[in-house]
């Protein structure tokens, strides 16, 4: 079966991880998965983590399968993260998926079997695996204007314009803080322009929720995506816990649908799952669980992942400072106004790959840098490299 078939192409983020991994040279710099690193260049397992898996390894007495949308207590942990105290749980329907992807791939599977002629709004650009899980589907997309590289910010008329096209039933994609790639993060006047919109249009907000507490805190991230839960009848949300519980390989996301169908939407979730994987992971979710629901391992969760923002902030600080520095200009202030993992730093394709053959920087093809792959030993040469490569 397979002599005749060509392999799919890889997309760009793990293309570039196999280059990486491959160039012998030592001083190469990684600002290309979104993987947080610590000043020293690692990614560590968190305390909070290690404290949990060490009491899940001491108690638990069976691997038996739970249920096919994973742990209540485990789901009622995310919806709290999430929602907080203000969406009443008989209004949400959860369940655990593999990571965050897995939590958008039965978002939209669902969604295309449901309304199979909905069209799926996308961010221009967004994260290279929506376009591709949708496209697998056969679901329409169609792009949203998003980001303006003249500013650094966003082009709230062109979004707003082109959303206004979107009809009853279809999805508007979003990204619930730190967007990616461009590090540009809706205000809470945007999404309140937003939340009336689709209550206008009836258009379904389906918000990809992978980065909570990288931006602007806890709370402060879920802002937006607690508005539009308090406002509309339905939203859908995809949530991964890759990045702030570090738990990457774990595979730890969960899908939540605000909705007055509960009862229906986890029916539809649970055999979603049973046909895709059947049980979602339990490890990773366990984990979870664990730390939200012990206040002293939330609190050493939390001041961790607090701390890993500031260094990202400041990191973000130190680098528009050394351009300041080596430009002579502001050209790169945006840079600190950014949120999260992730900024678009502008540049062409060719320059983008000077950057990685010449200087050893691998940032993603549209120039989106990881800026927790910085550290304060690298930050004077990326900087010299993008203001000699990007004049
Ligand atoms: C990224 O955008 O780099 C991360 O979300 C990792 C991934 O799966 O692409």
């Amino acid at each position: 079966m397979f002599e005749t078939v060509t392999a799919p192409e890889p997309d760009k983020i793990i293309r570039l991880m196999g280059m990486f991994a491959a160039d012998p040279r030592g001083d190469k710099i990684d600002l290309g998965v979104g993987v947080y690193r610590s000043p020293e260049g690692k990614t560590p397992v968190m305390a909070a983590v290690k404290a949990a898996e060490h009491r899940i390894w001491t108690a638990q007495d069976s691997k038996t399968y739970v249920s096919l949308r994973g742990d209540p207590g485990y789901l009622d942990a995310m919806r709290r993260l999430i929602l907080g105290d203000g969406v009443p749980e008989a209004r949400v329907a959860a369940a655990g998926t593999p990571g965050g992807t897995g939590a958008v791939r039965q978002v939209l599977e669902t969604v295309h079997r449901l309304n199979p002629t909905a069209t799926v709004w996308i961010s221009d650009p967004t994260w290279p695996n929506h376009p591709a899980i949708i496209d697998h589907l056969g679901q329409a997309r169609r792009s949203y204007r998003y980001y303006d590289a003249q500013t650094g910010g966003i082009d709230r008329a062109g979004m707003m314009a082109d959303l206004a096209g979107a009809v009853r039933g279809d999805l508007i994609l979003l990204h619930g803080c730190c967007h990616n790639p461009t590090g540009a993060d809706l205000l809470p006047s945007d999404w309140q322009a937003i939340a009336a919109l689709c209550a206008r249009t009836g258009a379904i907000p389906f918000v990809d929720m992978a980065y909570q507490g990288f931006g602007a805190g806890l709370d402060a991230d879920a802002g937006g995506v607690r508005h539009l839960a308090l406002t509309l009848p339905e939203v859908l949300i995809a949530a991964s816990c890759s990045k702030n519980f570090g738990l990457y390989r774990e595979r730890v996301g969960a899908v939540l649908i605000v909705t007055e169908g509960k009862a229906a939407a986890e029916g539809v979730l649970a055999g979603m799952n049973r046909q895709n994987f059947a049980f979602p992971p339990d490890h990773g979710a366990r984990v979870v669980q664990e730390i939200l629901g012990d206040a002293a391992l939330r609190m050493d969760w939390r001041d961790e992942l607090e701390a890993m923002r500031r260094m990202m902030e400041g990191n973000r600080r130190a680098l528009a400072e050394a351009l300041r520095g080596e430009t002579g200009s502001d050209r790169f202030g945006f840079l600190a106004a950014h949120r999260g993992m992730f900024s678009l730093i502008g540049g062409t394709a060719a320059q983008v790959e000077t950057l990685r053959a010449g200087h050893g920087i691998y940032l993603v093809g549209d120039g989106r840098m990881n800026i927790a792959g910085l550290t304060p030993d690298t930050i004077p040469r990326v900087a010299r490299a993008l203001a000699e490569v990007l004049a």
